[in-house]
């Protein structure tokens, strides 16, 4: 298990996204995540493809894109173009998932499958050999700062066993309503990475809460 932090900057002052980069590009966080929602798949519009190029000029960490977009497979090569180092598609937005985990990797990205909070971690059986990361959503996506589902922490466990299962590396990322006490426990579990929007940046040192977090 790694204890991983990815600050989601769909909670950052947009008239400020530059500052913010720079204070994770200065923190302990490991990756910035990108929450591309695209009004059809969630009920809500965020940023696309322009944002993460611009943002990839003067970001120091790599870049985990969350598309919460029906057709992924459309924009695959565009997103690792932009700076993509961490490609993610939702299980229920793919028809062919495992044509589009090889189209993520030939394009030169990591791949990543997100399940939604009623999908079952067992629908991943016969592609978790496949998958670089998996990402379980702890709310439903669409908006940040919601309460986070408490059954994903047997989530995070069935997931943890059926990687020991399948003796794979793939890692495990938890995007949803995490704080210090929802974070310690996902660790606990398992959790490799931890997403946080409204955590991190609605605290009053963003960069410090992403240290505490680290340690939760
Ligand atoms: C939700 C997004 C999340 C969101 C998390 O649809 O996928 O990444 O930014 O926000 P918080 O941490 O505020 O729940
Ligand atoms: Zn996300």
């Amino acid at each position: 298990m790694r204890r991983l932090i990815a600050p989601s900057i769909l909670s950052a002052d947009f008239n400020n996204l530059g500052n913010a980069i720079k204070m994770i590009n200065q923190s302990e966080a490991d990756y910035i995540h990108f929450d591309v929602m695209d009004g059809v798949f969630v009920p809500n519009i965020s940023f696309g493809i322009p944002v993460i190029e611009h943002v990839n000029k003067i970001a120091t960490k790599p870049l985990d894109v969350h598309l919460m977009i029906v057709e992924p497979d459309k924009f695959i090569e565009p997103f690792v173009k932009a700076g993509a180092t961490i490609l993610t598609v939702h299980y229920e937005a793919c028809l062919h998932l495992h044509r589009t985990i090889q189209q993520i990797k030939n394009a030169g990205a990591k791949a990543s499958v997100c399940l939604n909070p009623h999908t079952s971690v067992s629908v991943l059986e016969d592609i978790i050999s496949d998958l670089d990361m998996v990402l379980l959503m702890s709310v439903n996506p669409g908006f940040g700062g919601q309460t986070f589902i408490e059954n994903t922490y047997d989530k995070v466990k069935q997931l943890k066993a059926l990687i020991e299962k399948k003796n794979c590396k793939c890692l495990i990322e938890v995007d949803g309503g995490v704080n210090m006490e929802t974070g310690k426990r996902l660790f606990e579990e398992g959790a490799d990475v931890l997403v946080a929007g409204s955590f991190v940046f609605n605290s009053e040192n963003p960069s410090d809460t992403i240290a505490k977090l680290k340690l939760a």
